[in-house]
């Protein structure tokens, strides 16, 4: 059994290492990994190849930077006459990047089967780019794997067959834990002078804050007044770079403690030990709330409402007032405390495949 395991931008490696490390326990799978080359820098994938022991990719389609619908088309273009040619049996996706939708629908009109992990998740905003992947990427996968309760509702909502759905857990957890101890060597807290719960950690990168430069000057003014209470460690992602620079912000973060983005490992360890974390990405929501670390959701909406219900994640928003007294709380040691959600137990990599198992003839 033939399959092309589809990676292409920063979340997409942490989801895919369990799964393939999972496959290759398997003779009777064939394991492939494709990346799209969505994400192409050093600091944006192949750290993340070193970081989490993750092969050379068995096929690179060096699509880069454009805009969302050119990407995802040139994406389907190199991605078609690579699945004419190698005939894979499963194509599986993760998350919600364009490289997600542009492989499923791909892999759909063609026939082969599509498996979809992390499918479900819904924050019914559909201005947000990944919201349409999820929705598009649902409704045409053969096989969808969830990582928490709700998702299965919101699938069977859009007219998902129930039997298609399988709740497994969350396999970005699985390597949280696989590497969580590792992630304890990392150097980073000493190279940028900072000491363990006496720093926050911010990352910003969606359209909706960084492509409005009212929304990310207001944000960045509300975080220097924070940075005068504990200093601020910021991982610059490069859209928000390019943004800073066009909008003329960066005098605003002068008092930020800026970094390049940083690799898996130093990630976890600046995140573990951070007293709390501001953040508008997805799966820093998730992993704050295994790690027991604060989060505040820079945004209106979560896709990831467990994060909420169960874990420690709070949705804030981005006005000034609603942040500031979120973070003063925690400042006062009365952040949230939370649990960890069902299954996120660093075994959802191995429900996936076992499900995916040939049945014995
Ligand atoms: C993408 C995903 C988003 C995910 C994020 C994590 C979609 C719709 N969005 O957003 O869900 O949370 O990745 O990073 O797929 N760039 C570089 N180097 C790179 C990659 C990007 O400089 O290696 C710059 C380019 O200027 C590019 C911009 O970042 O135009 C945005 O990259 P893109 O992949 O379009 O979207 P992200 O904002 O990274």
């Amino acid at each position: 059994m033939k399959i092309f395991n589809i990676v292409g931008a920063r979340p997409n490696f942490m989801k895919i290492a369990p799964l393939l490390a999972e496959m290759k326990q398997h003779p009777e799978l064939n394991p492939v990994l494709v990346h799209t080359g969505q994400h192409y820098d050093e600091k944006m994938s192949k750290l993340f190849f070193l970081n989490l022991d993750l092969p050379k990719p068995d096929i690179d389609l060096s699509v880069g930077s454009a805009s969302s619908s050119i990407q995802t088309a040139e994406i389907m273009l190199r991605f078609e006459p690579l699945c004419q040619e190698q005939k894979p049996d499963l194509v599986l996706v993760v998350g919600d990047v364009n490289s997600t939708i542009a492989c499923a629908l791909v892999a759909a009109r063609l026939g082969i089967r599509v498996a979809h992990v992390e499918a479900g998740l819904r924050s019914y905003d559909r201005s947000m780019p990944e919201e349409i992947n999820r929705v598009l990427t649902d409704a045409i996968s053969d096989i969808l794997f969830t990582t928490e309760e709700g998702a299965k509702e919101n699938l069977m909502k859009e007219g998902v067959d129930p039997s298609k759905i399988h709740f497994v857990g969350n396999v970005m957890i699985d390597t949280l834990l696989r590497f969580r101890e590792k992630a304890e060597t990392s150097l980073i807290l000493d190279q940028v002078h900072l000491s363990k719960k006496n720093y926050a950690v911010v990352t910003l990168h969606r359209p909706s804050n960084v492509d409005d430069p009212v929304r990310l000057k207001s944000i960045l003014l509300t975080l220097a007044k924070i940075s005068q209470q504990i200093p601020i460690l910021f991982p610059v992602h490069p859209r928000t770079r390019k943004q800073l620079a066009l909008f003329g912000l960066k005098e605003i973060a002068k008092n930020l403690i800026l970094t390049e983005p940083l690799g898996y490992l130093d990630m976890l360890h600046a995140i573990s030990h951070a007293k709390m974390v501001l953040t508008d990405s997805g799966g820093v929501q998730e992993e704050t709330t295994v790690l027991g670390v604060p989060c505040l959701t820079l945004r209106s909406s979560t896709e990831r409402p467990v994060t909420i219900t169960q874990g420690t994640n709070i949705l804030v928003g981005t006005a000034e007032e609603a942040i500031m007294k979120e973070s003063l709380l925690i400042l006062e040691g009365k952040g949230k405390a939370g649990g960890i959600p069902p299954k996120w137990d660093g075994r959802a990599a191995k429900r996936i495949v076992d499900i995916l198992l040939p049945v014995p003839s």
